[in-house]
């Protein structure tokens, strides 16, 4: 099935202080989600922000909020996620015993849910969930840090993982995180991605909407 591509520009790059106005340029420059990353210090080695910036963040756009979830045991605050104003949350499959549970969880609250996997974790681990989730995101750089390298055995896993949508006959959005930019993103588009991730090439730009138009291929 051939989708449209989706810039989700990550909000983790955008300077917190004028976060509200930053994100209205790149949404009114075409991109349709914003990424929201939460990171906890112990699944990954580093913080970042939690629910009631999102919370703040949600009056001032009407983009898809797409809260990507890197803590253990992310059952704890699903329920803080989605009333905050996520409209799909991701979970890792390294960050807990329960996925399947906690997946059901986020559906039965009326928002999509998405699985992740780090650079090291196969595709293979993903089969199981294809019935439940809307969204596979493929990690590219290791998790934790924005302005990263992007790791090339990612386009591996992208066409693996595409191949598996495909052949599954499921509507599953294949996303890709971490290392994206001007550069690479024709060769991660073509191996099957469909939402691009993009910090710092987006807001470290000197001109973020020229950004994500470019990274649409307008
Ligand atoms: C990394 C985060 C990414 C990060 C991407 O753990 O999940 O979303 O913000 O930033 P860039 O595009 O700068 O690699
Ligand atoms: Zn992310």
């Amino acid at each position: 099935m051939k989708k449209n591509i989706i810039v989700s520009p990550s909000v983790l790059a955008c300077d917190y202080a004028y976060a509200a106005d930053s994100l209205k340029a790149v949404v009114d420059a075409g991109a349709e989600y914003l990424h929201l990353d939460i990171m906890d210090g112990a699944f990954v080695p580093n913080l970042s922000f939690g629910p009631d910036f999102i919370k703040a963040l949600r009056p001032h756009t009407k983009a898809v909020f797409d809260t990507h979830l890197m803590i253990n045991d992310p059952l704890r605050f699903i329920d803080a996620f989605v009333d905050a104003g996520s409209d799909i949350i991701t979970i890792h499959v390294e960050s807990c015993d329960n996925v399947r549970e906690t997946l059901e969880y986020i559906k039965s609250k009326g928002i999509k849910c998405g699985v992740v996997i780090k650079p090291k974790t196969p595709v293979s681990v993903l089969e199981e969930y294809l019935p439940i989730i809307d969204m596979i995101l493929i990690m590219s750089v290791e998790p934790g840090f924005g302005g990263q390298s992007f790791m090339p055995i990612a386009l591996d896993k992208l066409r693996e993982a595409r191949e598996m949508i495909d052949k599954s006959g499921y509507d599953i959005d294949l996303e890709v995180d971490g290392g994206v930019n001007l550069k690479n993103v024709a060769s991660i588009i073509e191996a099957g991605a469909n939402v691009i991730v993009a910090g710092s090439a987006v807001f470290r730009a000197p001109d973020p909407s020229a950004a994500v138009k470019a990274l649409k291929g307008e």
